[in-house]
């Protein structure tokens, strides 16, 4: 299994869904409810999200979508007689959708809404499939800029030929026949029917597929959307899966085989972030930024903002780890480079290096239960090997992605201490600051 898994490491969708203005080029940054709110939603939890984004200089770092999850519309199939339109829920959005995003936009943020490509959401809430063109239309016409778009109650006709990976392990080709063609499947053609329906639309609209790595979406999401989910549904835990749902460890561990999918314009999503939430210790906070920024996945905030901890704020404001999820060179993740086990859900690849604008980065992840010494060895970041084209050599300048402060300069190796379940996240230079590997992930 492992050995398939890596081969799909190498894979990298073509024809990218490129859209306007730079829309979904770089991983989205914003604020979601479903993770703290669920159903328990309404205008003024996204308005007072709003002015907390500005307040607290998140909207400063590049979040700027705040995103409506499930439950906005009226429970069932309900829409309006006439227009076919889903309608908002009187009680918990009296100005409607258009309202609220003229509320965001009055900011200077975005609208994100919530969508599902079956008869109805995860929640029981109308689904869009069948209803394409309408539901885009609304969609634009109200000022929403982003949509998630969820894959619950699929009708027969449309379902794929029972296909329960990656939720059941097995591979991605386990149940169909040598070859099959998934970008030809009924899910891709669900989730293009959407894709087609906001690209008529007078409105660029990012476009985010919740497919929980169903159907190999690796293999077509780049064509289809601008991200695409890989997974089970987060929750807010070190280790361990609950009812279908996957702590931070185990999501971490199947990211690690698909780490050379994620580039511009198109990436996987491992799912939104639970930074703040459940009993995360403040280093496994820091590990699940720190990571998911590496991955290149979505950054999107799924805390309550109202009295966030210092120490949690000042998380999510990392600028340096930001600017790696960010950069405008360097589009591909961190690749997993040293594995003390293999395809452990417990303790998934901890050593971590991948490439920015500003050198060449490497995240350490301590999974184990104490404080231990962790050494940052540069000949095995696959960057700074001797057979890599344009690659300088040592000795490197090692300087703190959190503190920002310098370390040190060191001619093969440094040893950094790393707490419990922390990731250290360092950028690595030549001693006067220039890029040790310009070449390695440019693409
Ligand atoms: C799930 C999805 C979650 C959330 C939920 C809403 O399918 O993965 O992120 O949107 O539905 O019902």
């Amino acid at each position: 299994m492992i050995a398939s898994l890596l081969c799909l490491g190498i894979l990298k969708p073509v024809d990218a869904l490129v859209s306007p203005d730079g829309t979904g080029r770089l991983p989205a940054m914003g604020w979601n409810s479903w993770n703290e709110y669920a159903c328990d939603i309404s205008e003024d939890v996204f308005v007072r999200v709003a002015d907390l984004m500005v307040d607290l200089g998140l909207k400063d770092l590049g979040y700027q979508y705040v995103n409506i999850d499930d439950c906005w519309g009226v429970k069932g199939t309900t829409r309006d007689n006439v227009t076919q339109r889903i309608i908002p829920n009187p009680v918990k959005f009296p100005g409607g959708i258009r309202h609220v995003a003229d509320e965001m936009h009055a900011r200077g943020l975005k609208l994100g809404i919530y969508g599902d490509a079956g008869t109805q959401t995860c929640g029981g809430y109308p689904g869009s499939l069948g209803y394409e063109e309408v539901d885009a239309a609304a969609w634009s016409e109200w000022g929403v800029d982003y949509l998630k778009y969820d894959n619950c109650n699929i009708p027969q006709e449309w379902v794929d030929v029972p296909y329960m990976y990656p939720d059941n392990g097995g591979s991605p080709d386990g149940d169909v026949p040598p070859g099959y063609d998934w970008s030809a499947s009924n899910s891709s053609a669900r989730y293009n029917r959407m894709r087609d329906a906001l690209l008529t639309q007078n409105r660029t609209i990012q476009y985010s597929l919740c497919i929980w790595g169903h159907a190999n979406v690796a293999a077509w999401g780049n064509a289809t959307g601008h991200s695409w989910r890989m997974y089970s549904d987060i929750y807010p835990a070190w280790a361990g899966a609950r009812q279908g749902s996957q702590a931070l460890m185990p999501i971490l561990n199947q990211a690690a085989f698909y780490w050379n999918v994620s580039g511009f314009w198109g990436r996987n999503d491992w799912d939104m972030l639970e930074v703040g939430n459940g009993d995360l210790t403040l280093e496994e906070n820091r590990s699940h930024f720190a990571l998911w920024a590496a991955l290149k996945s979505p950054l999107i905030i799924g805390t309550k903002l109202d009295a966030i901890r210092p120490e949690i704020l000042a998380v999510l404001k990392a600028g340096e780890i930001i600017a790696f999820n960010q950069d405008p060179v360097y589009g591909a993740g961190a690749v997993p480079y040293r594995w003390d086990r293999v395809g452990n859900d417990t303790h998934p690849a901890d050593y971590w290096a991948g490439s920015s604008s500003r050198g060449v980065h490497a995240f350490l992840l301590n999974t184990e239960e104490e404080e231990r010494d962790t050494e940052l060895v540069f000949a095995e970041i696959p960057g700074l090997q001797e057979q890599q084209p344009a690659v300088r050599p040592g000795p490197y300048l090692v300087h703190d992605m959190w503190t920002g402060e310098d370390i040190g300069v060191f001619s093969d190796s440094v040893v950094l201490r790393v707490k419990r379940h922390d990731t250290a996240a360092v950028r690595v230079t030549t001693a006067d600051g220039q890029h040790p590997s310009p070449q390695w992930l440019l693409r």
